[in-house]
């Protein structure tokens, strides 16, 4: 008891020295040192902005490569999107995108886009793809998105084609895989840019469906 009673006395008077000891030497003390470094202080508007980069991506890309960011679909729910400098191209939300493959063509020097198209690969006609690929001009950066179910129209053909575009997975492409890549007409390498994900029941995420892939990156102006 008597201990106690000690301790609540000294608490206070401990708590009164101290104080006083701060103040005392808080005279000395330049008021400027308190303030709160750069990195602390509320960033304005504008620093966010610079800070944010093109796509959103982890990282910025330097000024003779272009940003971009694709996404397959998640199971048959939902889409997928492109976005390709900072612009989404394909999405849900643009209502340009469906089950398959969606795909967007870009002029691989000036990053105009060329054109956006999705193909039905269940239950559609895969000579359109086909013809499609056929006619990407030399120059051109392709960016495919699946969603749901890119593989069961998939033929050999297109398996070509999209090989000869730098793909490296498209030989596997089957039911309901997901698979995002990046390619060009006139690479002489594979792309470094794809993730492919096979349809595993043991492995998948979603009851029917693996996981969605997220793929994004700096490719360089003119591969070629
Ligand atoms: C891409 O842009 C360049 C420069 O404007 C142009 O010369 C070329 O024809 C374009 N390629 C395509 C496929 O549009």
């Amino acid at each position: 008891m008597r201990v106690s009673g000690v301790l609540r006395l000294l608490v206070p008077i401990s708590a009164l020295v101290i104080t006083w000891v701060f103040l005392h030497s808080a005279g000395n003390i330049h008021i400027q040192t308190i303030r709160l470094p750069r990195w602390l202080a509320p960033a304005t508007t504008k620093e966010l902005h610079a800070i944010k980069s093109k796509c959103g991506n982890r990282k910025p890309c330097t000024d003779n490569s272009f940003a971009f960011k694709i996404s397959s679909g998640a199971a048959n729910v939902v889409g997928p999107s492109i976005c390709f400098e900072d612009k989404v191209l394909m999405s849900p939300v643009k209502n340009n995108v469906g089950r398959g493959l969606n795909i967007v063509l870009v002029n691989g020097t000036t990053g105009a886009m060329l054109r956006d198209s999705f193909f039905d690969m269940y239950s559609g006609d895969p000579s359109l793809l086909e013809r499609f690929l056929k006619e990407v001009p030399e120059g051109t950066l392709v960016l495919v998105a699946s969603y749901d179910d890119p593989g069961t129209k998939m033929n050999e053909q297109l398996k070509k084609l999209f090989s000869d575009l730098g793909s490296s997975s498209a030989k596997q492409l089957g039911f309901r895989d997901s698979w995002v890549f990046l390619g060009a007409r006139g690479l002489k390498n594979k792309s470094p840019f794809e993730q492919f994900l096979k349809n595993n029941p043991e492995e998948n995420k979603y009851d029917g469906w693996p996981e969605l892939l997220e793929l994004e990156g700096c490719v360089p102006r003119k591969v070629f």
